[in-house]
């Protein structure tokens, strides 16, 4: 059984359709983490009975996030993930963090990286009119979408097609394929939470 941990700050589609995925079984999500008071990811773990951690922080300075990153680490320590998923997690991790957890963080995001790095990616590859545009899912590092890719996914653009038809694509696309990698990770990751009180 390989143990997951999910954080997220928003709609938390992605969040659902890992946990619907992994129902019921082999594999667990042990947690959510949540860095957003008002997110509808909440409400989702409360529906699904997955057990949630509000961690808000307002990260302006390098103080705040330490001290939410030190909040995020222990309630990890508790839940000993084996892999940590960010689905529509907004916050660069520091490299403090990251490095706690080498290789057992992964993201995903809407393009086909390395291009469209960043925010409103779908937008942006919408608005320069991408022939082929696509989902990347990767192992997290220091930098904001940047770390080895794991898979990708393309989509071809369709004659007409208005942003809002393309972000649905672009998000059933994402439902599908994260899961199927996490799980993937899962099982080749088992047990390394170990009981050691390592994270
Ligand atoms: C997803 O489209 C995800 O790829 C994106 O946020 C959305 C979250 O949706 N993540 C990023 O842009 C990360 N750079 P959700 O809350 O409904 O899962």
């Amino acid at each position: 059984m390989g143990k997951l941990a999910v954080l997220a700050s928003g709609s938390g589609s992605n969040f659902q359709a890992i946990c619907e995925a992994l129902t019921p079984g082999p594999h667990v999500v042990v947690g959510l983490l949540c860095d957003q008071p008002d997110a509808q990811v909440l409400n989702r773990a409360k529906a699904l009975n997955v057990p949630s951690a509000l961690v808000p922080y307002d990260g302006s300075t390098d103080r705040s996030r330490q001290v939410a990153e030190r909040r995020m680490e222990l309630i990890l320590r508790k839940w000993r993930p084996d892999i940590i998923a960010l689905a529509g997690f907004m916050r660069v991790l520091s490299p403090a963090f990251v490095g706690g957890f080498s290789r057992r963080i992964v993201n995903i995001h809407p393009s086909l990286l390395p291009n469209y790095r960043g925010l409103n990616a779908i937008r942006r590859s919408y608005e320069a009119n991408e022939a082929m545009v696509g989902i990347t899912v990767h192992f997290v590092d220091h930098g904001v979408d940047t770390g080895e890719i794991i898979r990708q996914e393309a989509l071809a653009r369709r004659e007409g097609e208005t942003l809002t038809e393309l972000e649905t694509r672009m998000h059933e696309l994402e439902h599908r394929t994260y899961p199927e990698v996490i799980q993937s990770l899962l099982g080749e990751s088992d047990g390394q939470s170990g009981e050691d009180g390592a994270v």
